[in-house]
């Protein structure tokens, strides 16, 4: 009976120390022995499922076991992001500082949704947020909040410029809001947060504006706040892939003309594809003179404005509403930690502040910030740790230092491929993204380089394009990615992996060439 109580508990110390341990040393293998893997699996899909019990299990399985089904079951299964290979999307920032941090954070385990449930893990969250603020020049009218995501984290930002939008039409139809709602802080009357979007046929419809290049975050944003995909309005982008200011002026115009209510611009400082800034000084005057919401998506581009060279990213930014950085992407933390900051972030608590349920009545009593009054999103993890951990590890210098190898790399691949008369640079290199096109000749094809080139010979290389990234990534050897500009299917290689050197760069450059070859 008492043996039987005493296994209720967690696991016991000494076996917890003994499995910590191995663990320590299974992740540090890992680490060391990254190379040796697969960059990504070639099996179907459904190949994991069928290997893993279908069945939940009805007792306890040793922790041995159970590491030994992750090594022969899952590592196979993945692809490993953190791979010096991996060269995909904005290319990746695990660290070892990082994994500490995110070991560490796990037996605090601690919900941060008050400043009362945990004063550190709130506290550190706004440290965490002002040295990033400090480190890329923005002033201290911004203050932020971290979410997982920067689609979680636009989708705030917009729901703040729906209200500003809403609001400021006039409305009768809307009651006032109460005097508790006044004392708290919201607005007079009319407000979405309060009556809604729906059956307010009084209303105009709203519109957003992001260029052909932003990220679709936007649409998901205005699919989740009632704004509709289709009143995101994409604004074609010019030769470098920047959004065209004419052309948003004209579609602004015409969209009065129409009743609509231009509500917000979404510029990107680093775009998905090709990691172009869009003129955001230039947008943030028209959103001066139009009244509407000016947001950032610097998710990849932002990070690297901690380099004094790279300063020019933050243009404009001081008159944004909101900026979106995404650490998570350029600066060395893992998965997940997206930063909102709001130009006044009162504007955003006034939208998402509830009256507290009654179980935390008292635990937002004093508090300077109760992170659960930013966002929808009640519970919080302590994902500022992690944060913390890293920057203090490598300090500015150190992920400045680390962040001028990756472009040092993106440019010197880039001069590989214009030595390679095979190859042509498909967009301008910024940051550490370069988009590349093989443009033959091969048995068939011919030199698609000349602008008179059939569109069947086009067509035929963005099939070989694909090819090559297909056959690369199926090889296991690297991965990369592909991704259409201007209708015409490039490759596309991104850095940010801290293992990946040039030694590895000019070994997946050898197999570019390679598989092209044979083809
Ligand atoms: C420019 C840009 N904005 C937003 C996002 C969405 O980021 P997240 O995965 O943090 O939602 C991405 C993703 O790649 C992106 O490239």
């Amino acid at each position: 009976m008492n043996e039987n109580r005493q296994n209720l508990g967690d696991t016991s110390p000494e076996a917890f120390r003994r499995q910590l341990h191995e663990l320590a040393d299974w992740i540090a293998d890992f680490r060391q022995e990254i190379e040796s893997l697969r960059v990504a699996p070639n099996d179907k899909p459904g190949a994991i499922l069928a290997a893993l019990p279908a069945k939940p299990p009805e007792r306890g399985e040793a922790f041995d076991k159970i590491l030994s089904d992750v090594d022969q079951l899952i590592v196979p299964g993945m692809v490993h992001w953190s791979h010096p290979m991996f060269l995909g999307y904005f290319g990746w920032t695990t660290t070892a500082p990082g994994i500490l941090g995110e070991i560490l954070s796990a037996p605090l385990n601690v919900n941060a949704m008050t400043w009362r449930t945990c004063p550190a893990a709130t506290e550190v969250e706004t440290v965490v947020i002002d040295w990033i603020r400090q480190w890329v020049g923005l002033s201290m009218e911004f203050e932020g909040v971290v979410y997982d995501t920067a689609s979680v984290g636009i989708m705030h930002a917009l729901a703040v410029a729906r209200e500003e939008a809403v609001c400021e039409a006039d409305n009768p139809v809307c009651p006032p809001n109460s005097p508790k709602d006044l004392q708290a802080g919201l607005p007079a009357s009319r407000s979405v947060r309060k009556c809604g979007l729906a059956g307010r046929a009084e209303l105009p419809r709203l519109r957003i504006y992001a260029s052909d290049q932003a990220h679709n975050a936007a649409e998901k944003a205005a699919i989740a706040l009632g704004i509709g995909e289709e009143n995101v309005r994409r604004i074609t982008s010019d030769g470098e892939f920047r959004m065209e200011i004419s052309r948003l002026r004209k579609t602004i115009a015409a969209d009065r003309q129409s009743g609509f209510k231009p509500m917000a611009v979404i510029a990107t400082a680093g775009t998905t594809s090709t990691a172009s800034t869009d003129p955001v000084a230039e947008l943030a005057g028209l959103c001066r003179e139009e009244k509407m919401w000016l947001h950032v998506d610097a998710a990849y581009g932002g990070g690297f404005a901690i380099l004094p060279e790279d300063k020019w990213i933050t243009d404009g930014w001081s008159n944004a509403d909101s900026i979106i950085i995404n650490p998570h992407k350029s600066l060395f933390v893992p998965l997940d930690f997206s930063v909102l900051y709001v130009r006044d972030l009162e504007r955003l608590r006034r939208v998402f502040t509830l009256a507290p349920p009654d179980v935390l009545r008292r635990d937002t009593v004093q508090a300077a910030k109760n992170y659960m009054d930013y966002g929808v999103q009640l519970g919080r993890r302590f994902r500022a740790l992690k944060a913390w951990v890293i920057f203090r590890s490598f300090g500015r210098e150190g992920m400045a230092a680390r962040l001028r190898e990756h472009i040092r790399l993106a440019n010197l691949f880039a001069n590989w491929i214009k030595d390679d008369d095979r190859f042509e640079i498909a967009a301008p290199v910024n940051l550490g993204v370069v988009c590349f096109r093989f443009v033959g000749p091969v048995a068939g094809v011919g030199d698609a380089r000349s602008r008179s080139a059939p569109s069947a010979t086009e067509e035929k290389l963005d099939h070989l394009n694909s090819e090559i990234v297909e056959k690369i990534n199926a090889s296991g050897r690297a991965y990369l990615t592909q991704t259409k500009l201007r209708g015409r299917t490039v490759m596309r290689i991104g850095l940010g992996n801290v293992l990946t050197t040039e030694k590895h760069l000019s070994d997946a450059w050898e197999m570019i060439r390679q598989t092209a070859n044979a083809l």
